[in-house]
């Protein structure tokens, strides 16, 4: 085969070289055609589009197009021509092709027919060279660069906390252990607890459930940071919108308080939302066409308006005065509640029809580092509420305090033993700060329309399920 260097499909489709001799690789979608004339769709992940390959049969022969089937993989060397389809400027007329790798028809999964969300989980391998996955893990990169965008273009540094700890940043106990010892073998001391002197950081360790910890330390230093990494709970609920390991967003900042950290947290928010319309429109378009026709109005209408702010205490009684009007929750909701995604969401899509930020939760349902009111009842908590989603940020302004977090830390049952470099914050220069977390699951969750969380993620982790 003639050597040309191989041009993406995402140029080709658009390119208006015609009668210029380019290279193309990439996997079948379909072939189809005549005894005389054949149209090969080939895809290679760079764009939702395919190209269309025109194969002179004779030229080729039957025998030799035959195992060029859905799912193979083919070289192509072709001359570039205008497109008589519409939609899209040039195909490409073969003049060479090599079979880089067949699939057989009677066992390669993605036949061409549409297939269930709940089927492609199974076959995660191959899901993304569906359209839909492509779209969707197309979308969850630009994602990943808009955040980055965002901070440093804010003078942000990206500061990178660890994944194995020894503390448990939101006092849940919900992580996962991190052990080398032999589980058939435990050595325990005299009250029968597991002795971890001998393991392998000679203390009892975790996957991380959050970066904020490590994030103030930072932020108590370099004035605003954020972190962006994988973050693991194991909490056992089997729910669309909770992973196992998920990817989380969390900047912090020395010297905000709550209200600048709202501020941040909608500019931030919708800044991705518009980086999502300005970079990735044709997948976007794609998953309204498939999937929810009202996606693209959903992502331009929270562009409008500015986010809601409401206390938790008012946001309970709007929910109240729903259930005395005859508004049928599943779950109770009263003063003290940690509220549901559908409390959540019926402030969001029913009350408000615009994103809430909730603020001054009951101190009971956060974690023990959030600013203490002086009320003596709630905290400096910010939940930020979205369509379709429910919580898609927590975060809260930080109680700077030595007394009164050490006092709270005890209360919550949070060892100072294992936050005592923590606490130093505190005793050495302390200062108001905050900070929040957007699960980028959930952030994706909104951008694409999909309702389950295992579908934004190439390869979800859930109860019972870690496989791939
Ligand atoms: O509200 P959370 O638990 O807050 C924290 O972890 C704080 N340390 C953040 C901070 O202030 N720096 O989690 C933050 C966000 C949630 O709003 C949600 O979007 C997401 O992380 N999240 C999950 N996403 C997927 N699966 C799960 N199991 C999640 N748990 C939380
Ligand atoms: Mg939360």
């Amino acid at each position: 085969m003639e050597t040309i260097s191989r041009t993406k499909i995402v140029d080709v489709v658009k390119s208006e070289a015609f009668g210029t001799q380019v290279n193309v690789k990439g996997w079948v979608r379909t072939r189809r055609g005549s005894k005389l004339v054949n149209f090969i769709a080939l895809n290679d992940g760079s764009t939702i589009n395919n190209v269309q390959v025109v194969v002179d049969v004779e030229k080729f022969g039957e025998a030799y197009l035959k195992p060029i089937t859905t799912g193979a993989c083919i070289n192509v060397n072709g001359t570039l021509v205008a497109s008589q389809g519409k939609g899209q400027s040039a195909e490409i007329q073969a003049t060479e092709i090599q079979i880089y790798g067949t699939a057989d028809p009677d066992t390669y999964p993605l036949q061409k027919k549409g297939h269930s969300l709940e089927f492609l989980r199974e076959i995660a391998h191959l899901r993304p060279r569906t359209n839909t996955f492509g779209a969707i893990f197309r979308i969850r990169h630009n994602m990943a660069i808009a955040i980055h965008k965002f901070f440093h273009e804010k003078g942000f540094f990206y500061f990178h906390t660890p994944i194995i700890t020894g503390s448990d940043c939101e006092g849940a106990g919900q992580m996962f252990q991190v052990t080398t010892k032999n589980l058939y073998d435990l050595k325990k001391d005299e009250n029968g607890s597991i002795d971890y002197s001998d393991d392998f950081f000679g203390k009892a360790t975790s996957l991380t459930v959050s970066g904020q910890l490590e994030g103030e330390l930072a932020a108590m230093s370099m004035g605003a940071i954020y972190t962006f990494g994988p973050t693991f709970r194991a909490e056992n609920s089997n729910t669309p919108r909770h992973l196992a390991e998920f990817w989380m967003i969390e900047p912090e900042v020395a010297f905000n308080e709550i209200a600048e950290n709202m501020q941040l947290a909608e500019d931030f928010i919708k800044f991705c939302i518009q980086w999502a319309l300005d970079n990735c429109m044709e997948d976007i378009q794609f998953l309204n066409n498939m999937f929810d026709k009202e996606l693209i109005e959903r992502l331009h209408s929270v562009m409008e308006k500015d986010f809601i702010r409401l206390a938790y205490t008012e946001g309970v009684a709007i929910l109240e005065k729903a259930v005395a009007d005859g508004h049928k929750f599943e779950y109770p909701v009263y003063w003290g509640a940690d509220l549901s995604s559908e409390h959540e969401r019926y402030l969001v899509e029913d009350h408000f029809k615009c994103p809430v930020i909730l603020t001054d939760y009951p101190k009971e349902i956060k974690s023990f580092y959030m600013k203490q009111n002086e009320d003596g009842k709630t905290v400096r908590a910010m939940d930020v509420l979205f369509p379709k989603i429910g919580e898609i940020i927590g975060g809260s302004q930080r109680e700077e305090d030595y007394e009164k977090l050490s006092t709270r830390a005890k209360e919550m049952g949070v060892p100072e033993k294992d936050i005592w470099w923590y606490m130093d914050t505190r005793r050495f220069g302390t200062a108001p700060h905050s900070g929040f977390g957007l699960g980028f699951e959930r952030l994706l969750l909104f951008v694409t329309g999909m309702t389950n969380i295992r579908d934004v993620i190439p390869f979800p982790r859930t109860p019972k399920s870690a496989d791939f």
